[in-house]
């Protein structure tokens, strides 16, 4: 079949395009929070290997085959073998999965700008008397978390950068100026590889998913953007340019968030999913007036990511459905299956609105963790006949609800001991969502074209395809490597952590 589809009108419009997509919530919101958690420099470290090695074969690879099929993702993996199909399924899937959640924090993300914005002109809308207070009081107000999701997907569904850099350097600049911020750098830079030898596991697990997520990999969005390429343009360079930018700009996020941290936290860097908005704030509050204005800055900079970027998740899935409708010779309804897509990942959204980011019920959120909704957060401690060292204990009341033990609880023959068996995927619909699709689904999807690419189509499939219009593809073994090896392998030892992670 020939390609005639359209395509974008100039190279600079795709690279816009795709860096659009891969910037986002991933590299303002994912970055700093698991670079936070797991080790500064240890992360940033592996992130960048998995970057140069995985990262940047795993998209020649997607934008080559989508160019060379010139289809979404379902029709192009089919097209490449009747075996792959389900490849092509789970890439929908997957940005399902995520909008899930990104809606969601998308919709924070736009509470807070326009929180700012407001705030400059002196009309203060946070409502707390301690500005620390204000993160915990939004996530469990329901309503309200419905509510802004539903705002921000509805600007996603009837909407059609380099302003970000400088936004970006103007807070970076600014953070850079405060009294402390240094340890920050020191945390993101200097030289330290003890969370390696801790766990490295755990690393290289954070830092994949993380990549795949920020790089838009391992699902259907650069396979699409590939099929929107011009024969002319070289995939290669296209590959470098994406991976540069996405990563420049991660990097910068942390270098706001980092030595914000230290500056003004004392150092408290690990407080997950919440740094974004939480210690965030905390941080623009010290600044006094003017951090309404870096505030406003900062989200409004998150949000235009964050939009560009989950336009491309829906993308993926409408496109999808407008190509099968176009097989099949009906009309291909993009807007009206755009609103329909955006309507139901509305649906899925909800638990992640309202779950309190993990608050769970008993911490006051409307409803419980996927752990308390699927029925598997407890288990009963079986015969015991006295407590374990290092174990904690709970008991159920008659109200239904677990209480912990405490430490100098004496031992009762004959009563029913819970022990808590939550994750971090069960702790919150968010982990949970972000497990399936990060965690599992795009290392697994990256493995297995890596795998199709080194072992079953060769690497002259993608040699070709880039080579198109006189292009010269460089580093042939240097690719070969990746294919064969290094992705199929990396991406084995990261899927065997996360899955053991998930139900061990
Ligand atoms: N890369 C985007 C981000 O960093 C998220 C995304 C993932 C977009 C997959 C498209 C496809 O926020």
């Amino acid at each position: 079949m020939e390609n005639n589809r359209a395509s974008f009108g100039s190279n600079f419009g795709f690279i816009m395009a795709a860096v659009g997509s891969a910037v986002g919530l991933g590299n303002i919101w994912g970055f700093p929070y698991k670079m936070g958690m797991s080790g500064g420099f240890a992360f940033l470290l592996v992130y960048l290997v998995l970057a140069v090695f995985v990262g940047l074969a795993v998209m020649v690879g997607e934008l080559a085959i989508g160019r060379k099929t010139g289809m979404s993702p379902v029709a192009a993996y089919r097209k490449l073998s009747k075996k792959f199909t389900w490849m092509g399924y789970m890439a929908v899937l997957v940005p399902f999965l995520v909008l899930c959640f990104y809606f969601v924090l998308g919709g924070m993300v736009t509470r807070y700008a326009l929180g700012y914005l407001t705030a400059i002109f002196g009309w203060n809308t946070w409502n707390v008397s301690d500005i620390a207070d204000f993160f915990g009081s939004f996530i469990l107000n329901g309503g309200s978390m419905i509510l802004w999701t539903a705002i921000f997907i509805a600007i996603n569904a009837f909407v059609g950068m380099p302003a970000l850099f400088v936004m970006l350097l103007i807070v970076i600049i600014y953070v850079a100026c405060q009294p402390g911020a240094g340890g920050g750098y020191k945390f993101m830079f200097g030289w330290n590889i003890k969370p390696l030898q801790e766990d490295f596991l755990k690393v290289l697990k954070t830092a994949a998913g993380q990549m795949f997520f920020s790089l838009s990999l391992g699902m259907g969005a650069m396979i699409t953007y590939g099929s929107y390429l011009k024969k002319q343009e070289s995939v290669q360079k296209n590959a470098v340019i994406v991976v540069i930018c996405d990563t420049l700009v991660a990097i910068m996020a942390g270098m706001i968030v980092m030595p914000a941290c230290y500056a003004f936290l004392g150092g408290e860097t690990s407080s997950g999913p919440g740094l974004l908005f939480l210690s965030m704030q905390i941080v623009f509050s010290k600044m006094g007036y003017v951090g309404n204005i870096m505030g406003f800055l900062f989200y409004a900079l998150v949000f235009i990511a964050a939009i560009s970027s989950s336009m491309s998740l829906l993308e993926v899935i409408t496109s999808f459905k407008v190509d099968q409708n176009v097989e099949q010779g009906k009309a291909p309804g993009r807007k009206k299956y755009a609103i329909i897509v955006a309507i139901l990942v509305f649906v899925f959204c909800l638990p992640t609105a309202l779950d309190g980011l993990g608050s769970g019920t008993n911490g006051g959120a409307t409803i419980g963790n996927p752990a308390d909704v699927l029925g598997m957060h407890w288990a009963e401690a079986g015969d015991i006949t006295e407590f374990a060292e290092g174990t904690t204990y709970y008991v159920k009341g008659d109200d239904g609800i677990y209480t912990k033990l405490a430490a100098d609880e004496a031992f009762v023959e004959g009563e029913t001991y819970y022990l808590d068996t939550s994750k971090t995927w069960n702790a919150d619909w968010l982990d949970f969502y972000d497990m399936l699709s990060e965690g599992i689904m795009m290392p697994l999807g990256a493995l297995v074209m890596a795998f199709g690419i080194g072992w079953i189509w060769k690497i002259d499939m993608i040699v070709e395809e880039c080579e198109q219009s006189g292009h010269k593809f460089w580093g042939k073994g240097f690719f070969n490597l990746c294919y064969k090896i290094i992705t199929p392998i990396g991406m084995a030892f990261v899927l065997y952590a996360q899955i053991t992670g998930f139900f061990g």
